[in-house]
């Protein structure tokens, strides 16, 4: 198919926290690679002008790159364009219009409050902007499956599903698209991937950091719609699905939907929800607030290849350490020939990634000295990323081209949101814990087997096998 690229971005929110921390830097490193040269309007109302706005990519710059070339940021805020308005009124999308040009295929990115959606999507299908337009969304896509549905028929009225560029983040992100090549990249681990060999799967997204003074959004999120509907079943999604049949964006995409839809809708009696101590002290967040800033639950997936597989997922705020690794232990050898096998180490592969990348096959390999008994060790492979691009320049760039294998389909999104759906509105009591611990000890009573939940170090080296050592005390 031709390759049809855009030829203007169009960024709603352009005053907001999403471009400060993230949109600006990423255009930044667009620009110095010599992939962006077209004009970057910013709309938003804040009743000042294209000066402000340059002035506003600048402060980002200092703050998120501070090794910016001054070259490169010149010839950035040399494509800012600016349109000042609310997003309510027709007049800020005549303007628009205006701001736009000759622009024929202007890429448009939300990075607006989702209540905001349905007013600009409304207001641009309305104009000449949208013509050969795409639209990209941030998450949160919707706050269940059925508001995600109806989003989706929001868009759909106005945008064809292959003009709607759904954001996660993970998915432009370096060590998890390493998850889908290492796997169909190699021939050696397909013959043990499956439920014949693979005894249980464990994904933990740890982060150090509280709510970071997003205490009203978390509030209206917490943990299961934040990260667990997207980031963590996207990442179970790329692990456990059925090779496509090559790389191009639909194929990845069938192969997703199809395992999301095995996947059965998670249980109550299977999640814990925890709370960190000093949660109802952050600004925004209400005294009484029930809101999980932690959750474990058990996942099973009812396919040929997955059946019978415990899959268990946490993800927390105010966690030792921040990282996300993936644990596959697989199932012990037949016959305990040195009598010194503990069920409680398998063999199993790790796959970290995040904040670094790294792989790793955890084995047993004899002990040096004269008896025949052994230890464990793991094969590691650490990638370091050069100049790499960070998960937004991916899918920024990817939606510049029309590359759609970086984005969530509509019927991926609402696999997602079935998924999770019977979990939300306090499907389970919320747990406190101490800041800085693994969270509630409830969270052991989930896994099945001898092996705790895995623990990830500080350092892509280091991790921790609990082996139901006690978790942190319940506070
Ligand atoms: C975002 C969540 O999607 O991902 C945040 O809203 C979370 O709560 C963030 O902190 C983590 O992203 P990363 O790239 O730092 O792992």
């Amino acid at each position: 198919m031709e390759r049809r690229d855009c030829d203007a971005i169009v960024l709603f929110g352009a005053t907001g926290d999403l471009c400060y921390r993230k949109i600006f830097p990423a255009l930044y490193q667009l620009v110095r690679r010599a992939i962006l040269t077209i004009p970057v309007i910013g709309v938003a109302r804040q009743g000042c002008d294209v000066s402000w706005l340059a002035a506003r990519v600048r402060e980002s710059l200092k703050t998120f790159v501070p090794d910016a070339d001054e070259a490169v940021v010149t010839r950035l805020v040399g494509l800012l364009r600016y349109v000042d308005g609310d997003y309510n009124d027709a007049s800020t999308f005549e303007a628009l219009g205006k701001a736009l040009g000759s622009a024929q295929r202007p890429l448009h990115y939300l990075a607006i409050p989702p209540s905001m959606f349905p007013v600009v999507i409304g207001h641009l299908s309305g104009s000449a902007s949208a013509a050969g337009a795409r639209i990209v969304i941030e998450k949160p896509f919707g706050h269940d499956l059925a508001s995600a549905r109806a989003l989706n028929q929001t868009l759909h009225e106005h945008f064809p599903e292959s003009s709607i560029f759904r954001i996660d983040h993970y998915l432009g992100k370096e060590a998890v698209q390493n998850l889908l090549f290492f796997r169909f990249a190699n021939s050696f681990l397909e013959p043990v991937w499956n439920r014949n060999f693979v005894a249980s799967v464990q994904v933990t997204m740890a982060e150090s950091i509280g709510v970071a003074g997003r205490g009203r959004f978390y509030e209206e999120t917490g943990a299961i719609r934040d990260v667990i509907q997207n980031h963590l079943l996207q990442i179970v999604a790329l692990l456990t699905m059925e090779p496509p049949v090559n790389s191009a964006g639909e194929s990845l995409r069938d192969e997703k939907v199809k395992l999301l839809k095995a996947v059965r809708p998670a249980a109550p009696a299977q999640l814990v929800r925890g709370q960190f101590n000093g949660y109802r002290q952050e600004p925004g967040v209400a005294r009484e607030s029930q809101v999980e800033t932690y959750a474990a639950l058990a996942l099973r997936i009812d396919s040929w290849r997955w059946s019978g597989v415990p899959f268990y997922l946490r993800a927390g705020k105010c966690l030792p350490v921040t990282a996300t690794e993936v644990v596959v232990d697989l199932k012990p050898p037949p016959a305990n020939v040195f009598g010194d096998l503990a069920p409680e180490r398998p063999n199993h592969l790790r796959f970290r990634v995040g904040p670094d990348v790294a792989i790793a096959l955890g084995a047993h390999i004899k002990r040096p000295g004269p008896v025949m008994t052994g230890q464990d060790t793991e094969l590691y492979v650490a990638q370091h990323q050069g100049d790499g691009m960070d998960a937004y320049e991916v899918l920024i760039s990817a939606a510049l081209i029309g590359d759609t294998s970086h984005f969530a389909r509509e019927d991926e999104v609402e696999a997602a949101w079935a998924i999770v759906d019977p979990l939300l509105n306090g499907a389970a009591p919320v747990v406190a814990y101490t800041q800085g611990t693994w969270g509630p000890a409830e969270a052991e009573r989930l896994l099945l087997g001898p092996c705790g939940w895995h623990n990830p170090g500080a350092k892509p080296e280091d991790w921790v096998r609990s082996c139901f050592s006690p978790a942190a005390p319940t506070a």
